[in-house]
């Protein structure tokens, strides 16, 4: 019989985060949720698997010690989509987007390294975006802030190897509510896919495959990395 195995999502109420939730409870996980709103599931099947947590993950450290005694995997989904050129970026935006991308994520992990570390194989998903490893104008903020994730991915690989695994996603634009202000209407809408080598915008779900993926015991090979999911954005001209 398949193990049911605890997993934590922070930012699980919408977006690739809440697409994430829906597949490890299909996979038969128990999941515990976190965000600043909550989520309301229909009674299903999954119904006692899963628990929403309603806590701000940047304003305190979110300790789950409370509510399991072991977690087999952790994924850290708040972001921010600032674009702006440098002369615009005003100090208060450039903490806040390191806030929200980067020291969430880190006093995330600090609060529950000792749950992950009670696991055989856990592993730690975090996003960054393909406009680290692609300079992109109006990006400086963002690229910063996740550029810091990128750093924060391969040192703890490398700090809490061999029994916790941490790697990283770098997406492009994906279509989700908060990239909502880039895909609000068709102009703008066919104007990204255009840009994109695919010619198409990712799917929430799509991304969501893969922390899935990097989440499950299949990719148990794999820590330190960032993979790059951006419809070939950052590797082809
Ligand atoms: N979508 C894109 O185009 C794109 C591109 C590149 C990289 N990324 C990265 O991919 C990750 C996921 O993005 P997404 O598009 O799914 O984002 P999203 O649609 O904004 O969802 C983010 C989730 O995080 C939660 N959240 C935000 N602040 C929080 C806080 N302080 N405490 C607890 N929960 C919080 C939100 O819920 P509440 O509002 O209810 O708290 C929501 O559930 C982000 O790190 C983003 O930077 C996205």
């Amino acid at each position: 019989m398949k193990q049911v195995l605890t997993y934590a999502i922070v930012g699980d109420s919408k977006g690739i985060g809440a697409s994430l939730r829906e597949q490890l409870l299909a996979s038969g996980h128990r999941v515990i949720g976190v965000s600043r709103t909550g989520v309301q599931r229909p009674a299903d099947e999954y119904s006692e698997a899963y628990q929403s947590l309603v806590f701000d993950a940047v304003e305190h450290p979110c300790d789950l010690s409370s509510f399991a005694t072991e977690l087999a995997g952790l994924a850290y989904c708040p972001g921010t989509l600032r674009l702006k050129p440098l002369r615009g970026l005003k100090r208060e935006h450039l903490v806040e987007d390191w806030e929200v991308n980067f020291l969430g994520a880190v006093q995330t992990l600090q609060a529950n390294h000792k749950l992950l570390a009670q696991s055989p194989n856990a592993s730690v998903v975090l996003f960054s975006t393909v406009a680290v490893g692609t300079g992109m104008p109006f990006h400086a903020s963002i690229a910063g802030a996740k550029g810091a994730v990128e750093g924060l991915t391969r040192s703890l690989a490398a700090e809490w190897m061999p029994k916790i695994r941490v790697n990283a996603i770098a997406p492009s634009l994906t279509d989700t509510p908060l990239a909502s202000s880039l895909l609000g209407n068709d102009a703008k809408r066919a104007a990204a896919e255009e840009r994109s080598p695919m010619k198409r915008i990712a799917s929430a779900t799509e991304v969501a495959g893969l922390a899935h993926w990097l989440l499950s015991a299949q990719s148990q090979h794999m820590t330190g990395q960032v993979l790059q999911m951006d419809g070939g954005m950052s590797r082809t001209r």
